[in-house]
């Protein structure tokens, strides 16, 4: 019954030719630090999943918010840990992904035909630095509060289009609920976009050119 099931299914999506282009390949000759990347894949996933459950309970407004974080913390069950992981995991993505950019310059895996592969990748460490500059300010407390003053200024210290950065981040001269507003907006739905668009050309680059691995006498 399954397999008539699957038959049927296969016809129509061709998932047997799916199975064989994603997964049926022969498995790189790598080591431990070739595993970064697929750790980084991971912990963006393992953050989208529990900054999902964070929104359940989360309000982005100057008078909620930092209430908000306070009963998911006391009130909600499991609601530390969930917030545990995601505070957690964002730092150790960050750091993941950076070592796996690491490992990748240090085999100089960044040359022809991987170029694109790495430029990807800076958009994509960006864009995680990004999700942990936005997340950060969400609790809505004295620490993220001056930090985001901070940074955001320090965004707006670039020479001629500084100006412009500034209040396009801050929704105005000065942080206020529209920059909460905003930086929750950013950190749920335009970043995590592109982090996802970014990971699906990502990941289509290397399933196309394959692991690359260090000649042995063979090669
Ligand atoms: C969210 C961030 C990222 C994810 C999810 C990710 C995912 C992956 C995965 C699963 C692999 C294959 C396994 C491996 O080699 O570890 C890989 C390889 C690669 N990544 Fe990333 N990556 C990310 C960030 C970056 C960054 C920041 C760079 C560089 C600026 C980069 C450049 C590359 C290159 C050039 C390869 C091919 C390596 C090779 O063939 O040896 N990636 N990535």
């Amino acid at each position: 019954m399954w397999k008539k099931v699957f038959d049927w299914l296969d016809e129509r999506l061709g998932l047997n030719d799916m199975y064989k282009n994603v997964l049926d390949r022969p498995e790189p000759k790598g080591n431990w630090w070739n595993t970064l990347g697929s750790a980084s894949l991971f912990l963006f996933v393992l953050q989208g999943l529990t900054g999902i459950f964070l929104t359940v309970y989360y309000t982005p407004s100057p008078d909620h918010a930092y209430d908000s974080i306070q009963y998911i913390m006391n009130g909600v069950a499991f609601g530390w840990l969930i917030r545990g992981i995601h505070h957690w995991g964002a730092s150790l993505m960050v750091i993941v992904v950076f070592v796996h950019m690491l490992r990748v310059f240090v085999t100089a895996s960044y040359k022809y035909p991987r170029e694109l592969t790495w430029f990807i990748g800076v958009g994509l460490l960006l864009t995680t630095v990004g999700m942990g500059f936005t997340g950060y300010l969400l609790p809505w407390n004295q620490r993220a509060y001056w930090a985001t003053t901070v940074g955001t200024q320090i965004a707006g210290s670039v020479p001629f289009v500084g100006e412009f950065i500034l209040k396009a981040l801050r929704g105005g001269s000065d942080l206020s609920a529209l920059t909460l507003q905003r930086f929750f907006s950013g950190h749920i739905w335009m970043l995590p976009a592109a982090l996802a668009a970014l990971i699906g050309v990502h990941l289509f680059l290397i399933i196309k050119h394959g692991e690359s691995h260090f000649p042995t006498k063979e090669d």
